[in-house]
């Protein structure tokens, strides 16, 4: 009689047919297991389109073509070539870019150019009336307030601000009595008023003893 049951499969065929499931089993499950690279951004290595603006410096205006995104510290010292103003940390922790922006401190690290249009900027190299140095420099120079003079500038146009502030009567975190409108200018309020700034000569009591002066003599 005719055997009408169809062709059983060698042992041999069934373990090679295994393995090849088995490969492709696990080449699925790599391919599910990375995900696709994304995509790179559209624009992120292609320059953002420059703009014009002028900012208002040291009482003169400059023109200037710049990548938005640059920092005001660089404008001025990349594009202007004032480099007055240092970089020490480029993150707002050291102060050595410390500016003046309508009278007020700011870290010109963490401030973009193009926010500054309109704006008053005073840096270190507009504070002197030509050979008449402004009092904070002249009092840092007479209290030798500085070794390498790297942290020197920002140093200054802090103090120049810290005195403005203090003259409108703002607290600091070490003011006793903040209801008080004529806030004393102790040793302890220049310490803290001045924690922005660092120095890494640690020439701080000849610092402190500069901006003393300056503020009995302002
Ligand atoms: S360079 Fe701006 S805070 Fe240090
Ligand atoms: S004088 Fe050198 S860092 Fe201040």
């Amino acid at each position: 009689m005719e055997d009408l049951d169809p062709p059983r499969p060698s042992r041999r065929a069934l373990l090679q047919a295994g393995a090849a499931a088995s490969l492709l089993w696990v080449g699925g499950a790599r391919a599910l297991a990375q995900p696709e690279a994304s995509p790179a951004p559209a624009n992120r290595s292609r320059p953002l389109p420059s703009r014009a603006i002028t900012l208002r410096i040291n009482a003169s205006d400059q023109l200037l073509d710049l990548d938005p995104r640059t920092t005001l510290l660089d404008a001025l010292r990349h594009q202007l070539g004032m480099t007055g103003s240092k970089k020490g940390c480029d993150h707002g922790q050291c102060g050595a870019c410390t500016v003046l922006v309508n009278g007020r401190r700011i870290n010109a690290c963490l401030s973009l150019a193009v926010m500054h249009e309109g704006d008053q900027i005073t840096t270190i190299e507009g504070l002197a009336n030509g050979d008449l140095l402004h009092p904070m420099q002249a009092a840092f120079i007479a209290r030798d307030a500085f070794q390498c003079g790297y942290c020197t500038p920002g140093q200054i146009c802090s103090a120049i601000g810290l005195l403005q502030e203090v003259r409108a009567g703002w607290p600091s975190h070490v003011t006793e009595d903040v209801a008080v409108h004529s806030v004393s200018l102790s040793d302890r309020e220049i310490g803290e008023r001045m924690s922005g700034n660092l120095c890494r000569c640690a020439a701080y009591p000849n610092i402190v003893a500069a901006i003393r002066d300056a503020a009995e003599e302002a």
